[in-house]
């Protein structure tokens, strides 16, 4: 209980073999989000999702289910599709012209009489592992023992029922953007909450004195705080967002998030999930969606508005915070740190790197 907490080593932040060792021990054998079923509402829509040299497909099919499949052809592996979009009826390749049905199968082959040994039917897409959580669509790549996502939050499950997570419909675009750091210190630096009074003013006004968080079991963990009734001291889209806020509305930020590399952003107003994908030792993805349950009153929407300029500022805050880390990664000055216990989630991640890498890191 009182024994010291290290950090993991300076080096685990930028070696590639502990990279490579990232992408195959939990990269690829954990459950990676995709997007909500709301993204795909008819036949042929698709979302593709890309992770390091990996990447899925996930399209509904005319009988209206939602399917996952690797995104290679399978003639001689052209990347079917991008983005996303929709492609009715088929899934044409670009290359020789195969085209897949809706539900993986092959379905036409240019010159199919002069294949020899051509089985149309052991030659679908291959299919990928997917669960839908409440509307949410995680897929993950490689099959492993580990819990289902259902498990993993179940939990959670009555808090987050108020959330009403399969009637969310998007908001928004996707966001993008990449950071100059490692997956993992985008990701402590969203799971924690020490560095609030320092690093974020706006959140500090909002809810640091009251934040609190809770470590659960299977790498998922929570946190957040009841927001202010005084408008004193605030600043100008915090004032607004409190008092556009319709009175119904839970007066509350959370955030709830699973091992390696996912959250769930819950406001009053919208929910978000919040991803950072690695790209390479250094260089860090952070994708994120919203969505929100219908509701147009003029309130709720300036209500959001301000949410997005609330959230900006923080966004920009944590990137001068996780690329300042970055760059102190590399110091000679620095080996490894050292944990406070308000930095228990990340303890918590750290943890499950050392346990999936075992004598790497
Ligand atoms: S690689 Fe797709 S048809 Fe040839
Ligand atoms: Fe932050």
């Amino acid at each position: 209980m009182d024994q010291a907490w290290p950090t993991l080593a300076a080096a685990a932040y930028s070696d590639p073999a502990i990279f490579a060792a990232e992408r195959r021990e939990i990269f690829l054998k954990t459950w990676q989000l995709v997007g909500h079923a709301c993204d795909l509402p008819n036949p042929g829509d698709y979302l593709v999702f890309d992770l390091l040299d990996q990447s899925a497909i996930l399209i509904r099919g005319e009988d209206g289910a939602i399917r996952a499949f690797h995104n290679a052809c399978r003639h001689r592996a052209f990347r079917l599709l991008e983005g996303e979009g929709c492609s009715p009826a088929r899934v044409r390749c670009k290359y020789h012209g195969f085209s897949y049905a809706l539900d993986g199968h092959l379905a036409g082959v240019p010159g199919e009489r002069d294949f020899v040994g051509l089985d149309k039917a052991a030659m679908g897409l291959r299919a990928v592992e997917l669960e839908s959580w409440q509307g949410f669509l995680f897929i993950r790549f490689q099959p492993d023992a580990g819990p289902s996502v259902a498990q993993q939050l179940d939990p959670l499950s009555a808090h987050l029922a108020r959330y009403r997570f399969p009637e969310l419909r998007p908001f928004g675009r996707e966001a993008r953007d990449s950071v100059a750091c490692n997956w993992k210190v985008a990701q402590e630096n969203n799971i924690e909450g020490y560095h609030i009074p320092v690093g974020h003013p706006g959140l500090q006004r909002l809810f640091g004195e009251r934040y609190g968080f809770a470590v659960l079991e299977h790498g998922v963990s929570r946190a957040g705080g009841p927001l202010p009734d005084s408008l004193e001291g605030l600043s100008w889209s915090e004032q607004h967002y409190l008092s556009l806020l319709p009175a119904e509305c839970e007066r509350a930020w959370g955030y709830v998030s699973l091992f390696p590399n996912v959250a769930f952003d819950l406001y009053p107003d919208q929910v978000d999930f919040f991803q950072i994908i690695p790209l390479a030792p250094d260089r860090t993805l952070l994708r994120s969606r919203g969505y929100a349950l219908p509701d147009d009153r003029r309130e709720m929407r300036a209500a959001r508005y301000c949410n997005m300029r609330i959230n900006r500022l923080v966004s920009r805050e944590d990137r001068g915070l996780v690329e300042g880390v970055q760059r102190g990664l590399a110091s000679l000055g620095y080996g490894e740190g050292l944990l406070h216990r308000r930095e228990a989630r990340v303890r918590q991640l750290q943890e499950g790197v050392r346990a999936r890498l075992g004598s790497l890191v």
